[in-house]
């Protein structure tokens, strides 16, 4: 299952994170703001329980979240999406999962990996910009599903035909979120449009 969140306030957004010459420092605040509606979206669905509130006037029947929710930032690029899910959900725990794409073979290498134990039966949001080949992504999900994880969610920018494929094959119990679904990938298994490489923009590592 995936969403394509295709509010204006978001294209708005999209439109100028895309834009070559978007510095890192917009580039990051951008993140930040796109993964912020499209996390409210997300988030639509998780489990909540309904508790009795009393107001200075009566009692109010309200709901709270009723699951252990775990950020699992994907390094690098996902860190510049954190901020903006924890503005929306204070309170959850953080993870984290190291990999990057193998330049040649393009395959997923996995070299840090850092869960709270809240991880083992609760709702787990991966947070990465860039949804391609779905390597990286199916191999967060693996890792989180080896620790236990109740719920998983992916929350991207940018993916394609091809990465929502190979989820949804391999994985179709977890939902994705994204701000866009662009065209292809070319043959360096890069977004088409896209936003070039999201780790490099966002960091400013690029030249
Ligand atoms: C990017 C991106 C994803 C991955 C997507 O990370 O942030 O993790 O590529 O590609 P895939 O769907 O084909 O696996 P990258 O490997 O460039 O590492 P970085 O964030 O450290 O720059
Ligand atoms: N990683 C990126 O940063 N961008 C892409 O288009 C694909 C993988």
């Amino acid at each position: 299952m995936h969403e394509l969140i295709d509010h204006p306030c978001v294209q708005h957004k999209l439109a100028i994170i895309r834009d070559v010459d978007t510095g890192h420092k917009r580039f990051r605040e951008l993140s930040k703001e796109i993964t912020k509606f499209v996390c409210y979206e997300a988030l639509k669905n998780i489990k909540v329980k309904k508790v009795t509130v009393q107001t200075p006037l009566a009692e109010a029947a309200c709901k709270k979240i009723d699951t252990d929710l775990v950020v699992v930032p994907v390094l690098r690029a996902g860190v510049g999406m954190l901020e903006g899910i924890l503005e929306l959900v204070p309170t959850a725990r953080v993870g984290f999962v190291g990999l990057y794409r193998d330049e040649l073979s393009k395959e997923p290498v996995t070299y840090y990996q850092r869960l709270p134990k809240q991880a083992d039966g609760g709702t787990c949001i991966i947070v990465d910009p860039m949804l391609a080949t779905g390597g990286s992504t199916a191999a967060a999900i693996d890792i989180l599903k080896e620790a236990g994880a109740g719920k998983i969610v992916v929350i991207c920018i940018v993916t394609c035909p091809e990465g929502l494929a190979l989820i949804e094959g391999a994985h179709p119990d977890v939902p994705v979120y994204a701000a866009a679904i662009d065209d292809h990938l070319d043959d360096r298994k890069y977004i088409i449009p896209g936003l070039g490489d999201a780790g490099d923009r966002l960091f400013g590592t690029s030249h």
